[in-house]
């Protein structure tokens, strides 16, 4: 058996704006993690190599890949993930690395996914399988891929995902280090001056990237010139919040956060759940406090002096959050 695992990540500054080129900075968070296993299934191979729809052609060969995702419910062999218009993101990364890797033969392969991410939270759930499952297979087939063509095939199912995602979310999974990403520039890394504490509040809300994303856009489309104003002011605090960060002086970091998650509000991705938190922790001490990811659910964070972190993480779980995490940045 080969088996991978990547971290989950929240977005510190920056989500949103991220997608229209202005920067972002993004930290992994390891308590939370996906893994991919990949055994090769010798004892159902002949079964496995019955073709189970015969109209397939030459799609018969994904009969002998298995996938579970238990988290998700779901047990299927792949060919049955590729029969939509849109392949399946977990059929999509086979498909890809495969087609990366050249392989077209291979014995009956079984390859379950586990994660411990919430899904569409905005922890990276979808890339962290993505970089999971891209490692562990390519590890199987004795490949060894460097982080960029990871980051490169990840990217490839984060469209599936998200639509037009920035890509930052594979980034900084793939690479598992603080970064400062602008899209389509090569990968930064952000030095961290001090460490500093982080709280994690998940609303238990499930929301896709992709309809926030979405729905900014047609905003952005219906007036440019305002809501490009929005992602400057975005872009801006991510490049003061950088510097705070990496010169160590995180004293007006929680002013930015607050800063932030405003123009968030103003952009129509928090909700009243988020919102909620967001108070709740300040109220509770907190430094700063924003929503974290695509928003509209999902996770928000807030910065917290070490030793108030329990009391945050508390109060927000009083005030509703289904989970509390709190994470070290360093
Ligand atoms: O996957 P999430 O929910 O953390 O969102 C990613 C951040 C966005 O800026 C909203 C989208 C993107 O592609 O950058």
């Amino acid at each position: 058996m080969t088996t991978a695992s990547a971290p989950g990540k929240i977005i510190l500054f920056g989500e949103h704006a991220v997608v229209y080129g202005h920067p972002a900075l993004a930290v992994p968070v390891t308590q939370v993690q996906a893994t991919a296993d990949v055994t090769t299934d010798l004892a159902t191979d002949a079964e496995a190599n019955k073709p189970i729809k015969k109209d397939l052609g030459e799609k018969n060969w994904h009969s002998r890949i298995f996938i579970e995702a238990p988290d998700i419910g779901l047990f299927f062999p792949l060919e049955a993930l590729l029969l939509d218009q849109t392949p399946h993101p977990l059929a999509a990364v086979i498909i890809n690395v495969f087609q990366f890797l050249g392989i077209t033969s291979h014995p009956a392969l079984k390859i379950r996914v586990t994660s411990t991410i919430p899904i569409a939270s905005g922890l990276g759930s979808g890339a962290a399988v993505s970089v999971a499952m891209i490692r562990a297979l390519s590890a199987h087939f004795g490949h060894t891929l460097d982080n960029e063509q990871i980051n490169a095939l990840a990217y490839e199912t984060e469209k599936l995902h998200h639509g037009t995602p920035s890509g930052i979310d594979n980034t900084v999974i793939t690479y598992a280090r603080p970064v400062y990403f602008v899209k389509g520039k090569p990968i930064e890394t952000l030095r961290v001056g001090r460490p500093f504490t982080i709280v994690i509040g998940n609303t238990g809300i499930r929301a896709p990237t992709k309809e926030s994303v979405g729905d900014v856009r047609k905003l952005w489309e219906m007036d440019k010139k305002r809501w490009e104003k929005v992602f400057a002011k975005v872009g801006t605090i991510a490049q003061q919040a950088r510097k705070a960060i990496e010169s160590g002086k995180s004293d007006g970091l929680g002013m930015l956060m607050d800063e932030n998650h405003t123009l968030l509000q103003e952009l129509a991705v928090s909700s009243p759940e988020l919102d909620r938190l967001v108070s709740m922790a300040r109220a509770a001490g907190a430094d700063g406090a924003k929503l974290s990811g695509g928003g509209r659910g999902g996770n928000m964070i807030a910065l917290v002096k070490p030793e108030r972190a329990e009391l945050v993480a508390s109060a927000l779980i009083t005030a509703g959050a289904k989970q509390a995490l709190i994470t070290e940045i360093s």
